[in-house]
């Protein structure tokens, strides 16, 4: 058991003195540290009285099997898997690879990653979640060697969202193939674009010229939910999917966000020419962006949200802010971007959803500046904003239009200043509505590459483990251009690294180590839940890490524990509960031996649900 920290000003000295045991230099905690306190109600009612801790679980150990492994007293089963028939008269998975493009559109789409739950009642909910990318190596039987036309159909509509009904019987939740709101989205369903960049010339191709009506949306990340019901669904390497046979003059913006004009992977553009640059230079631009569902809705058109920004957005976690306001904070994944918050221009209103789907249309983008002094691993913080006409985004400095500052907003990052990451990936919002947390997950270029100097939350170079900045806006305000921030963990490796900040904060010990957080979470209780995508060698630098895990951390004290250890090869990602919460829905994605079957299987990504025996809630 953890000792609960005595008063709230403790806090702050733990955190710091937690970061500076190990010999990291620290300044005396600014008076901007006293923000982060007070994070668990239930702990600090109890402070004084007797030891408390938000984990009660026993941890396990790393693991370089090819299967789940979860805490004494849970067990897991599996929700679905990879090309399970989700509609009615859907053909059952077939692991030969030969499957059509017909099958795979009324199939669970391929590597699971973010989702949410939506409750109908208290055995019915609804269940959106992503299928990020597909592996040819699995979809076919060529591997990817011999592509037909249906064959790109095929990988098109392996990817996109799942939306299925999922029932609870005996105490199990199961998909409901028969569910009225099942519905496969892909990479060829219709969406409207809305916000400042619709209809936009840089949104237009010769077979949309409104710029306005988009086909399909694809590596879908991470996620979001509204209180008004709605998904949202992330866009992130978007640029992947483009190539060209042609030698085509790209421009710094195309460039900006990794589009090239080269054989992709995926061969799409063989195919189908909206993915061929030569032919349709600003079909990118129609990607990037988050997505907005009504999940109850088979019928409903996806809604892609342009006044969020176009980046490669991570997840986003959206609040209500005490004033009304709705406040969505967002990641750009990559080495060097930046960290964004969007607030919306009008004002939550309970009970009127028909004028809250509109709230995500009309806002102001912001972007993360942070404040660092020399050694400090804490410190004040700004929101700088991303509107055409202040802060340089002017013609003189080549943007033209509110439209072009959205569909360009890594360059008009730059141009106010932002400050570049190591690779912001979920952001997480604490029940108490005072503190956001994100996953920096890693960052090889750090201190290498122009720019990215290794100060304040980036504070190492060449960065494998990654770490997670917190912040609380000033006041609790969400809406406030200023915030203070700290370090909550510095992943890393103890029994490798001493005395330098490679060997992970102090709350990083040899039992509950890891690398490169990513999906992060919040239960109702404040235990906050962490995933990994990161090297699973167990070697070198990651010895004794083993495989990708799901770890539980206390915000108020920094304990953190491994909670779930993940079979050979996979990331764990995507993470939501029931409504009572007594069971956890986790992905496993791109597992590459043979997880779930064993055996000679073929690995399938899958939803895996955890419950605890005695019916207790997760974590409890
Ligand atoms: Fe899809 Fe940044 O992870
Ligand atoms: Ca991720
Ligand atoms: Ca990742
Ligand atoms: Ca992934």
């Amino acid at each position: 058991m953890t000792k609960l920290i005595e008063k709230e000003s403790d806090f702050s000295k733990m955190v710091n003195a937690r970061l500076s045991r190990r010999g990291f230099l620290i300044g005396t905690a600014a008076a901007g540290a006293g923000a982060f306190l007070t994070l668990n109600p239930v702990a600090q009612a109890m402070s004084g009285m007797m030891e408390y801790s938000l984990l009660n679980f026993t941890a396990v150990p790393t693991s370089t099997s090819d299967n789940i492994i979860v805490p004494k007293g849970y067990s897991t089963s599996n929700l679905m898997s990879w090309g399970d028939p989700i509609l009615p008269n859907a053909p059952a998975f077939n692991a030969n690879g030969q499957q059509d493009s017909k099958a795979q559109t009324m199939q669970f789409g391929d590597n699971t990653d973010g989702m949410s739950i939506f409750p109908v009642s208290n055995d019915r909910a609804i269940l959106a979640v992503n299928n990020e990318y597909t592996n040819y190596k699995h979809l076919f039987d060529h591997q990817g060697k011999a592509m037909t036309a249906d064959d790109v159909k095929k990988a098109q509509a392996a990817v996109g969202i799942t939306i299925v009904e999922i029932v609870k019987k005996n105490g199990q939740w199961a998909l409901d193939q028969q569910g009225k709101a099942n519905r496969r989205i892909t990479a060829n369903t219709e969406m409207e674009v809305t916000g400042p960049a619709a209809g936009h010339d840089l949104l237009k191709t010769k077979a949309d010229l409104t710029g306005k009506k988009v086909l399909g949306t694809f590596n879908n990340c991470a996620n979001g939910e509204t209180p008004w019901g709605t998904y949202l669904t992330c866009e992130e390497n978007f640029n992947g999917f483009f190539g060209s046979e042609q030698d085509v003059a790209l421009t710094d913006d195309h460039k900006r966000y990794g589009v090239k004009a080269v054989q992709s992977k995926y061969q799409w553009h063989n195919f189908d020419e909206r993915f061929d640059l030569s032919k349709n230079p600003t079909e990118p631009n129609r990607h990037g962006w988050v997505v907005e569902i009504d999940p109850n809705d088979p019928t409903s058109t996806p809604l892609k949200r342009t006044a969020l920004g176009r980046f490669k957005h991570e997840n986003a976690a959206l609040m209500v802010n005490d004033d009304g306001h709705v406040v969505v904070y967002l990641g750009d994944d990559e080495r060097g971007e930046h960290l964004y918050k969007f607030v919306s221009k009008d004002k939550y209103q309970k009970g009127n959803n028909a004028a809250n789907r509109n709230l995500l249309e009309e806002g102001t983008l912001y972007v993360a500046k942070f404040g660092m002094e020399k050694d400090k691993l804490e410190g004040e913080g700004q929101w700088l904003e991303l509107t055409y006409g202040k802060n340089g985004l002017t013609k003189a400095n080549g943007f033209n239009s509110q439209a072009e500052v959205m569909i360009f907003a890594r360059r008009a990052a730059t141009q106010v200043g932002a400050t570049t990451m190591d690779r912001p990936e979920w952001v997480a919002i604490h029940p108490d509505k005072k503190h956001v947390f994100c996953t920096l997950t890693n960052n090889k270029n750090r201190g290498v590459k122009a720019g990215q100097d290794v100060e304040g939350p980036n504070p190492r170079a060449e960065n494998h483990y990654g770490q997670i900045v917190r912040w609380s806006p000033t006041k609790h305000d969400h809406t406030s251009d200023t915030f203070q921030w700290d370090l909550y963990l510095i992943a890393g490796n103890p029994t490798v690294h001493q005395g330098n900040l490679y060997a992970g904060s102090d709350n990083i010990n040899k039992d509950n180590m890891f690398n490169s957080p990513d999906g992060i979470g919040f239960d109702k209780a404040g235990r906050l839940w962490i995933q990994t995508d990161g090297n699973y060698s167990n070697e070198g630098d990651f010895a004794g890490q083993g495989n990708n895990q799901m770890l539980c951390g206390d915000p108020e004290t920094g304990e953190v524990r491994r909670f779930l250890t993940g079979p050979i090869g996979c990331e764990i990602t995507g993470l939501t509960f029931s409504e009572d919460q007594k069971t956890m829905f986790v992905g496993v994605q791109h597992p590459s031996a043979h997880y779930p079957h064993g055996g000679d299987s073929k690995p399938r990504s899958t939803i895996v649900m955890i419950t605890k025996d005695d019916g207790g809630i997760i974590g409890s």
